[in-house]
C-alpha cells in the first residue's frame, strides 16, 4: 500500500465502529497445535462458498448434522470455504455486510465447534470475483479498500469464537506477474492489520497464510510473510496432481507407479523443505469418488496420506457435495476409501487392491471389482492384492462368511475367487450391474471391498447426430442403457481423418490415454444419458470433421466401448 492510501485507510479504521470486545476467555494455541488439531480435515464444499448464496449449487443449505457424520467418521476438522461477493449491502467506502449472512457464518462456525471440531473460515470465490487482481483494469486500491473491510467485520463477528477457528486469507487467488504476486503479499498483509484491528481475539487467532494460487511452486517462491505478524500461522497450500488423473482428463484412470509415486513426494517436500520451521496444511486435496478409478484411488488417498505425515504436512479433502459424501445420505460414496484415509493416517499399514500401473499398457486391470462378461462362462478369477505385510482374516457377503479353500483361496499376493461361488451371483445370463459387495478383512488396516460385476458394452439410444442439429450452446444428451458400472472411464474423440479433435499433445501418451478428453468439460454421464457438452459440439463444428465420439467403460477391456458419431 502506498503512504497516501494507508493514510486514508487509518483514518478510515479510526472513524469506523470500535472493534469488539469479549467477555469469555480464550485458550491460545500455536498454530502446530492447530494444524496438527485440524488434522484429518474435511471441506463443506459448494455450499457457503455458492453464488449468489448458500443453497445456489448443488447442495441445499448445511444441515448441521453433516458435522456429526464428518466427526463419526474420524476427521478432526472442517474448513468451511465462504463467498461474500454476494452479501455487500452497500459500497465504497463502508462495504457492509447483510448482518443475516454474517450470523448465518457465525452460527455454521459455532455448530462445528459445539461438535468440538477445528474450524477454518475463508474468503472464496470472490478471490475471482471483485478481489481477481488478474482482471482487465483491476483498481487495486479499490480491492484493498473492500478486501480490508471484508475482513474487519469478518473479525468482528467471530473475534470472541474458541482458538478452534482460525482463517484463511483468500483462496486460490489467481497471480502470474510479480506485480500480481506482491498485491496478493500486500492483501494478505490487510488480511492481519483487519484483523488485529477487529479487536476480539484476533490477534491471536490462527491465521493461514496462503500464495499466489495457493499453487505450491508459487507459495514457495512469492510468499511473504506480514511484517509485525502477531498471530501464530501456518501455511495453506492445495495439492491436485497429477492433473489428469484427479480431474479426468486425456483417460488416466491408472494411478500408482513408482514415477508417480516419486513425483508426489517430491511436491510435498518442496513445500516443506522451503518452510521447514512453519506448519503446513493441504487446504484441499481429493481423488473424486464419482470419477476416478477405484483402485488406482484407494492407492492414491493411502500414498498420499501417508507423504503428508512424511512430512508433517496437515491435509483437509475436498468435497463439493459430489465427491466424497452423500450429505443426505449420510454415506460415504466410497466407504472404503475414508477407511484408507484413517488407516494410512494412524499410520497402520491398508491391503489395496493391485490395478496396472504401466501408463503404455493397452488395457486395465482393477482389482477392486470381480468383473464377468454376460454371454461367457463363469470361470475362477485371480486377482493380485498389496499386502504390505498383511493377511486375509475373511472374505464375507451379506449373506455371511465365505469358505476358504472351497468359495476362494489365497496364493501369495493372489486371491482367486472360486467359479462355484461366484456362479451364485453371476452366469451367461445373470443381471448386468453391480451384483454383490464383498467385504475383505485383513490383519489391520481397512477392510477392503471387492464389488461382483456382470458387465456388457452398454448401448445407446441412438448412434449419430448431426452437429448442426443440436441447439447452440446446448449439451447434447444421449440416452444409454447401462450393463456393468454405471461409469464412463473415458471419451476418444477423433476426426474421420484420423486427426484428434481436442489435446493432440494426447497422441504422445499410451494407448489408453491417446485422442481422450476430459471429464465435465467434453464430456459427462448419469444415470440414463451420456453427455456431449456443447463447447464439444463447437468444437467439432469449428474442425469442420466428422467426429467420432468412443465412450469407453471398466473394464477398459476390448469390445466395452460404444461410438456415437457427430456429422458435419
Ligand atoms: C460483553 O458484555 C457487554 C456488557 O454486558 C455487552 O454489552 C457486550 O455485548 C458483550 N460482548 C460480547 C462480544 O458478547
Ligand atoms: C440480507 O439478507 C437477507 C437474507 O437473504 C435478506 O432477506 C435481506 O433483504 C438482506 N438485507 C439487505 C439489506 O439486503
Ligand atoms: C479506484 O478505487 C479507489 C477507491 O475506491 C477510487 O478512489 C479511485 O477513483 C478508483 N480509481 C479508478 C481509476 O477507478
Ligand atoms: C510494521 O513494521 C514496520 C517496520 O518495523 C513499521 O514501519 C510499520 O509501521 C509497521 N506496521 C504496522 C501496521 O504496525
Ligand atoms: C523451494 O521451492 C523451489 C520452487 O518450488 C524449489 O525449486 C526448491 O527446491 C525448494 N527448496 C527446497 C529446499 O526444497
Ligand atoms: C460354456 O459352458 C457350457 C456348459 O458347460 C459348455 O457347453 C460350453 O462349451 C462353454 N463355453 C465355453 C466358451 O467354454
Ligand atoms: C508396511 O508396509 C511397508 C511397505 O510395504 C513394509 O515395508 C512394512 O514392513 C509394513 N509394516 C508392517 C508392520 O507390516
Ligand atoms: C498371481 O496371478 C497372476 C495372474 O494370474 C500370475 O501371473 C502370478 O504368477 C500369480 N502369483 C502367484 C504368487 O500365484
Ligand atoms: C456396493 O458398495 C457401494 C459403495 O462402496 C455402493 O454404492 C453399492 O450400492 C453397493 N452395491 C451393492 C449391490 O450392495
Ligand atoms: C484433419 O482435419 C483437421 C481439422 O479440420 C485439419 O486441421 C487437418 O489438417 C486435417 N488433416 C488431414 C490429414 O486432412
Ligand atoms: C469406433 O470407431 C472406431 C473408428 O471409427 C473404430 O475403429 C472402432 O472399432 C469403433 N468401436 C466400436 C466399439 O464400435
Amino acid at each position: 500500500m502506498d503512504g497516501l492510501s494507508f493514510l486514508v485507510l487509518s483514518l478510515f479504521i479510526k472513524l469506523a465502529a470500535a472493534s469488539v470486545t469479549c467477555n469469555n476467555t480464550f485458550d491460545s494455541i500455536s498454530a502446530t497445535t492447530w494444524v496438527n488439531g485440524v488434522n484429518p480435515g474435511w471441506n463443506l464444499g459448494n455450499t457457503l462458498d455458492a453464488t449468489p448464496t448458500e443453497g445456489s449449487w448443488n447442495n441445499p443449505p448445511v444441515d448441521f448434522s453433516t458435522f456429526d457424520d464428518i466427526k463419526n467418521s474420524g476427521f478432526k476438522g472442517v474448513r468451511l470455504p465462504v463467498t461474500w461477493a454476494d452479501h455487500f449491502i452497500t459500497g465504497s467506502p463502508s462495504w457492509t455486510i447483510n448482518q443475516t449472512w454474517l450470523q448465518r457464518v457465525s452460527d455454521v462456525v459455532d455448530a462445528v465447534i459445539e461438535r468440538d471440531l477445528y474450524v477454518l473460515v475463508n474468503v472464496h470465490h470472490d478471490a475471482t470475483m471483485w478481489a481477481d487482481v488478474t482482471a482487465a483494469g483491476a483498481n487495486y486500491s479499490a480491492i484493498e479498500e473492500q478486501f480490508y473491510r471484508l475482513w474487519y467485520q469478518v473479525g468482528e463477528t467471530l473475534g470472541c469464537k474458541s482458538s478452534l477457528l482460525a482463517f484463511e486469507t483468500i483462496n486460490e487467488p489467481p497471480a502470474s506477474t510479480n506485480a500480481q504476486y506482491a498485491e496478493i503479499n500486500k492483501l494478505q498483509g490487510l488480511f492481519i492489520q483487519a484483523l488485529a484491528d477487529s479487536g476480539g481475539f484476533n490477534s491471536k487467532r490462527v491465521v493461514t497464510l496462503i500464495g499466489p494460487s495457493e499453487n505450491a511452486d508459487l507459495t514457495d517462491q512469492f510468499l511473504t510473510i506480514p511484517p509485525n505478524i502477531t498471530n501464530p500461522y501456518a501455511i495453506q497450500y492445495h495439492y491436485y496432481s497429477p492433473y489428469d488423473f484427479i480431474f479426468g482428463a486425456w483417460g488416466k484412470t491408472i494411478w500408482g507407479s513408482d514415477s508417480d509415486k516419486q513425483s508426489l513426494d517430491s511436491d510435498l517436500s518442496i513445500v516443506r523443505g522451503n518452510f521447514t520451521d512453519v506448519p503446513v496444511v493441504i487446504g484441499e486435496w481429493s481423488a473424486s469418488s464419482t470419477f476416478t478409478e477405484t483402485a488406482a484411488r484407494w492407492k492414491y488417498f493411502d500414498f498420499f496420506i501417508r507423504t503428508a505425515a512424511k512430512y508433517t504436512t496437515a491435509t483437509i479433502l475436498w468435497d463439493n457435495g459430489e465427491d466424497q459424501l452423500d450429505r443426505a445420505a449420510h454415506k460415504w460414496r466410497d466407504p472404503t476409501v475414508i477407511d484408507i484415509l484413517m488407516s494410512a493416517f494412524a499410520g497402520v499399514n491398508n491391503t489395496l487392491a493391485d490395478s496396472t500401473e504401466d501408463a503404455n499398457a493397452p488395457t486395465q486391470e482393477t482389482s477392486a471389482y470381480i468383473f464377468h462378461k454376460a454371454g461367457t462362462n463363469v470361470t475362477d478369477v485371480t486377482l493380485p492384492y498389496i499386502f504390505n505385510g498383511n493377511t486375509l482374516k475373511s472374505i464375507s457377503s451379506p449373506s455371511g462368511p465365505l469358505g476358504e479353500g472351497t468359495d476362494y483361496s489365497v496364493d501369495g499376493a493372489n486371491i482367486t475367487y472360486h467359479a462355484s461361488f461366484l456362479s451364485k451371483y453371476l452366469s451367461p445370463s445373470a443381471a448386468s450391474g453391480l451384483l454383490v459387495n464383498l467385504t475383505l478383512d485383513f490383519s489391520q488396516g481397512a477392510p477392503l471391498n471387492a464389488a461382483v460385476v456382470q458387465y456388457d458394452a452398454p448401448t445407446l439410444g441412438s448412434s449419430s447426430a448431426a452437429a448442426s442439429s443440436v441447439n447452440t450452446g446446448s449439451d447434447l444428451t444421449i440416452p444409454i442403457t447401462w450393463k456393468g458400472l454405471e461409469d464412463v472411464a473415458a471419451v476418444k474423440a477423433e476426426t474421420i481423418n484420423g486427426t484428434y479433435l481436442v489435446d493432440t499433445f494426447t497422441q504422445y501418451d499410451g494407448p489408453l490415454q491417446q485422442g481422450r478428453t476430459t471429464y465435465s468439460s467434453q464430456y459427462n454421464w448419469d444415470g440414463s444419458a451420456v453427455t456431449i457438452t456443447a463447447a464439444t459440439i463447437q468444437d467439432v463444428v469449428t474442425a469442420g470433421q466428422t467426429t467420432v465420439f468412443t465412450f469407453e467403460f471398466y473394464p477398459r477391456v476390448p469390445g466395452n466401448a460404444v461410438n456415437y458419431t457427430l456429422t458435419v
